[in-house]
């Protein structure tokens, strides 16, 4: 398969650092054509833009991950806003709030996210949104601020995907789809508009199956698109040149 964008990745993950560059270079030619390489502090923002750099065919996201919100620096705000200057920052993200981990106290969480959220705006960039187990919360503060982005990884009900849809917002589907007990997932991946749908990997992690638990990266997506394909009658290069026109689309591209 070609022509694949990866809306969501971590290549500047430690599990990638001995082998980046032949990683990144295979993955390119098994048919990836786009990445986004998503930071979560200041430093991984940083290694996003050193990769946007290095590869053509990789654009980077910059924000605070929920997991590092309470150990971001005091102006971090300020920070992220010089980053996204570079010409290939595309998105704010990753950024959201995780109920499940709560490595960072849920206020500061919410006040980081929020933060984010009014510059995503005042930037005009989309933002890509992590959302595990705080999906009200999440869907309250895209209710209120009406960002453009995507909401990654989705793992809320197809009722919530809607309310997602209905905002003007991307619903992002990786691995997930193609686990054993992947039956939401699956239900959104087979009742969101296809103008709504991006595909990502959030490598090195969600390796779609048969290499569940293994290390993920770009080359892996057509498991996810076939899947996908498979519950909505299509073939698995459709879903994969559509959700590649619809990123392209979403992040200017
Ligand atoms: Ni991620």
């Amino acid at each position: 398969m070609k022509n694949i964008f990866d809306t969501h990745a971590h290549y500047d993950d430690e599990r990638f650092r001995d082998d980046l560059e032949e990683t990144l270079t295979a993955v390119h030619q098994s048919g990836v054509s786009l990445i986004i390489n998503c930071g979560c502090d200041i430093s991984s923002c940083k290694s996003t833009l050193e990769l946007c750099d290095k590869f053509s065919f990789v654009y980077g996201a910059v924000g605070i991950h929920p997991h590092e919100a309470e150990d971001a620096p005091e102006n971090a705000i300020e920070l992220i806003r010089e980053l996204a200057k570079h010409k290939k920052a595309v998105a704010i993200g990753e950024i959201g709030l995780d109920y499940h981990y709560d490595f960072s106290p849920r206020e500061i969480q919410k006040d980081i996210f929020e933060k984010q959220l009014i510059l995503a705006n005042e930037l005009d960039l989309p933002v890509i949104v992590h959302d595990r187990e705080s999906h009200q919360d999440t869907l309250d503060l895209l209710t209120k601020y009406r960002p453009k982005g995507v909401v990654h990884c989705f793992s809320g009900s197809a009722q919530m995907a809607q309310e997602i849809v209905k905002l003007g917002m991307y619903i992002g589907l990786g691995g997930a789809v193609t686990f054993k007990n992947a039956r939401k997932p699956l239900e959104v991946a087979q009742s969101i508009p296809l103008d709504r749908l991006l595909l990502e990997t959030d490598a090195p992690y969600m390796s779609p199956v048969p290499f569940r638990g293994k290390r993920n990266d770009s080359s892996l997506i057509p498991y996810t698109a076939e899947k996908i394909a498979e519950v909505r009658g299509e073939s698995a290069q459709f879903i994969i040149d559509t959700a590649t026109e619809n990123g392209k689309r979403l992040f200017g591209i």
